[in-house]
């Protein structure tokens, strides 16, 4: 049994990539370790979002985790900004965290290119968020995609900084337990190698998409320009349309239209009324259990009442023990 932490930022509705990449191993990982999970509020402000939008992001993402079958009795799930520990704790790191280390990150520098108007402290100091979202718990894995290694890297170097400083084996190193071995890539609509609502928002289905939004998303997705050619490589488009038919279709399905396709006699309208009408059975659950957690707010308060009560419990001790180590004594 380890403890795992992990966080999303509040950014809107979950795609299918996002489901198959990360929430599956949620799901997993909550009956087989001590899981926190939490929705990364604090490290949303870093763009000033205004305040409706910023509650109404983690209300989807908490709606969208719970549908998805993250369990609040088994998991403790909770929103970072209910838990001003972690902003105890990230005070106390920043003090040990050198700004020449900060400014290379990746993230920061891209920052720097992207958003010139904007390029604030909580930006530089965005890994040391993150190290205390993690160590606060004292968790060894991390649940991240391969964009998060670097980040994942400077909170090992600031927990054994920590350690060192003070002569003390406090904090354990974390790894990045990287869904990347299996990695799982649902593919876009846009002919892209990945659904991603960052890169386009047009490559992504939503598990909230409605029935008809799905049909008029996978009827417009990109396909072969010219004649099929069976003795070809296949377009990324084509491709990507086969892989989804092995995510969403049965065999049967998937069959019929590889047949049709190395005949030469496919319609890609047909396999993709099919694969829409897949897709809808596949979402349809999971739309109908967020339609019901969105009227529940007495529910919702609950979990996140229950999420904040136990992770402060975790964080509280940590930060006392911290404090001790640290210096600070009670008269
Ligand atoms: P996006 O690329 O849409 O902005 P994020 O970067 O917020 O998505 O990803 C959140 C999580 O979902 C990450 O753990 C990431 O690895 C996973 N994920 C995102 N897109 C895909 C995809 N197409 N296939 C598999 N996993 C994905
Ligand atoms: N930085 C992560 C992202 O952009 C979100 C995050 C914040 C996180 N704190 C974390 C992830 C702690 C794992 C652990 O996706």
């Amino acid at each position: 049994m380890d403890i795992v932490v992990s966080g999303v930022r509040p950014t809107g509705n979950l795609h299918l990539g996002n489901y198959f990449g990360a929430l599956k191993s949620f799901i997993k990982m909550q009956e087989e370790h001590h899981c926190y999970f939490f929705i990364a509020d604090y490290h949303s402000l870093t763009t000033h979002p205004n305040p409706a939008d910023l509650h109404g992001n983690v209300k989807t993402v908490l709606v969208e985790f719970l549908a998805c079958g993250l369990d609040p009795e088994k998991v403790t799930l909770y929103v970072q900004s209910d838990l001003p520990e972690t902003a105890e704790l990230y005070l106390l790191l920043n003090m040990n965290a050198y700004v020449g280390e900060l400014e290379r990150c990746t993230s920061f520098k891209e920052k720097i290119r992207s958003q010139p108007q904007n390029v604030n402290a909580g930006l530089l100091t965005y890994p040391t968020l993150m190290a205390a979202d993690i160590i606060i718990h004292r968790a060894r894995m991390v649940p991240v995609g391969k964009d998060q290694e670097q980040h994942l890297e400077m909170t090992r170097t600031f927990a054994n900084r920590f350690n060192r400083l003070y002569n003390v084996d406090y904090f354990p190193e974390p790894v990045a337990f990287n869904f990347g071995e299996n990695l799982i890539k649902i593919p876009g609509l846009d002919g892209g190698l990945k659904m991603s609502k960052s890169d386009n928002e047009n490559s992504s289905i939503f598990l909230a998409d409605s029935p008809e939004m799905i049909r008029k998303k996978v009827m417009k997705a990109v396909t072969d320009t010219g004649a099929v050619d069976p003795a070809q490589p296949r377009s990324q488009g084509v491709k990507n349309l086969f892989d989804l038919m092995g995510y969403f279709s049965n065999a049967d399905t998937l069959e019929h239209f590889e047949n049709s396709y190395r005949s030469g006699s496919i319609r890609y309208g047909d396999m993709k009324k099919q694969l829409a009408e897949d897709i809808i059975l596949f979402t349809t659950p999971f739309r109908e259990k967020m339609e019901a957690l969105y009227a529940d707010e007495p529910y919702l308060r609950k979990v996140a009442a229950m999420g904040a009560e136990k992770a402060r419990a975790s964080a509280s001790k940590t930060v006392r023990e911290v404090r001790e180590i640290i210096g600070f004594k009670p008269f």
